[in-house]
Order: structure tokens, then sequence, then C-alpha cells
């Protein structure tokens, strides 16, 4: 019985995830085609934009890119239960794309952006880092539950990527001009890690409540 209700209520929640992660990799493909297009049109403008660190941006971008498509089969339950040494290879190629991508958008950050843009990469790398740390921190000390959350949090920061340039894109975020970015990036931000914890949190909150033993028999 036990068994029968747990996989009852994994199976909205998976779908949920196949959901997110497909929507995500629509955006994805957009941000590939509507963003980074510069890196094989060396014609397009952004590709004189980027050419002075565009060193610093390939470990920077791989490191990402590393985080962004591991990300998905770390947080399948299938593939970790099935794979569990790959899900800790992938597990470390994770983590360290992430350290990678952050110190080198920082260092690029601070050779080649705007000051706001600089702190709100600082602030971001920074969350960054202590998420994918700690989720690491808490599988050697065997709290799965404290990992799971964690590595939920810093795959959050990871899809800034994505959200960031698919929003920039939006006619109604277009309009309000280059003078608003920072302000813009700041919102996703505080948006992402509010709407994170509030998904971690949902089924404590919403989910069917689970009756003391001696309550439950009564009656
Ligand atoms: C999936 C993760 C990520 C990938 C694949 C990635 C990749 C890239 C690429 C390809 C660029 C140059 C082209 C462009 O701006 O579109 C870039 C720029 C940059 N990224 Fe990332 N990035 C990721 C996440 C992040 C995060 C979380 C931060 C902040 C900590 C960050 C900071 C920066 C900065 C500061 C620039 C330079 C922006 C400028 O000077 O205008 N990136 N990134």
């Amino acid at each position: 019985m036990a068994t029968s209700s747990a996989v009852a209520v994994r199976r909205p929640q998976s779908r949920f995830k196949y959901v997110i992660f497909s929507i995500l990799g629509l955006m994805f493909l957009f941000v590939l085609w509507n963003n980074e297009r510069f890196i094989f049109d060396h014609s397009h403008p952004d590709w004189t934009y980027y050419f002075p660190v565009r060193y610093m941006l390939i470990p920077h971008g791989l490191g990402g890119l590393a985080a962004l498509l591991i990300g998905p089969l770390q947080l399948s339950s299938r593939f970790r239960t099935k794979h569990v040494r790959i899900h800790r290879i992938l597990g470390g190629f994770y983590i360290g794309g992430i350290t990678l991508a952050a110190t080198m958008g920082s260092y690029v950050a601070t050779v080649h952006s705007s000051v706001p843009l600089r702190i709100f990469t600082y602030v971001t790398a920074i969350t960054w880092l202590l998420c994918a740390w700690t989720a690491l921190a808490s599988v050697l000390k065997g709290n799965y539950q404290q990992h799971r959350q964690w590595m939920i949090r810093s795959y959050a920061v990871t899809t800034l990527f994505v959200t960031a340039r698919v929003a920039f894109a939006l006619p109604i975020i277009k309009r309000l001009g280059p003078s608003a970015s920072a302000e813009i990036l700041w919102t996703i931000l505080v948006l992402t890690l509010i709407f994170t914890e509030f998904g971690l949190a949902w089924s404590s909150i919403f989910g069917r409540r689970r009756l003391p033993a001696r309550t439950a028999t009564a009656g």
C-alpha cells in the first residue's frame, strides 16, 4: 500500500518536471538562435562587442552549458536510481561547470560590464556557488534531502541564462530600454529564487496531510 501511494504521489511531480524541462529546452533553442548566433556569424554586431573577452567567455560558456545540460539528468529520479555511478560522475562535472562559469563570468563582468551588471553578476555568482557547493557538502554528509533541495536551487540559478535572455526578447521588456536592464535582472533573480522555494515547500504545504497513526486508526 505504502509503495503504491508513493508512486501515485510522485507521478504528477515527474510530469511537472518533464513539462518544465521541455519548456526550458525550447527556450534554450530560442536563445541559441536569438542571442548566440554571433558565435558563428562574425558579421553580427555582438561579435565585435564580445571580441575583447572571447577567450574568457569560452570556459564561462562551456562550464555554464555543462551545468545546464547535466542538471535535468541529475534531477531525474529514474536516472539517479538506475545509474548511481554516472550520477556521481556527472555531479562532479556539474559542480565543476558551475565553479568555472561563475568565476569566469565574474571576471568577464569585472573587465567588460557596466557597474550595475557587475554587481548583479557577483551576487548571482556567489548564490550559484553557494547552492552548488552546499549540495555537494550535503551529499558528502549523507543528507540526501538537503542535497536534492540545494541541487534544485543551484539549477534554478543556472536557468537564469535562458530565462533572462527570453525575458529581454519580450516586446514589453524591450520597450523599457537598456537602462532598465539591471532592475529586470534583479527581478528575474528574486522571482526565480522565490518560485523555487515555493516549489520546494509545495508538497509540505498543499500535499496530502499524513495523519498520525493514532488518529488515522481512530473511529
Ligand atoms: C547556463 C549557464 C550559462 C551559460 C551557458 C552562459 C553563457 C554565456 C555566453 C555564451 C555569454 C556571451 C553571449 C551572451 O551574453 O549571450 C555570456 C555572457 C555573460 N555571462 Fe553567462 N552564461 C551562463 C550563466 C551565467 C550566470 C549565472 C552569470 C552570472 C553569475 C553569467 C554572467 C555572464 C556575464 C557577466 C556575461 C557578459 C555580459 C556582458 O558583458 O554583456 N552567466 N554567458
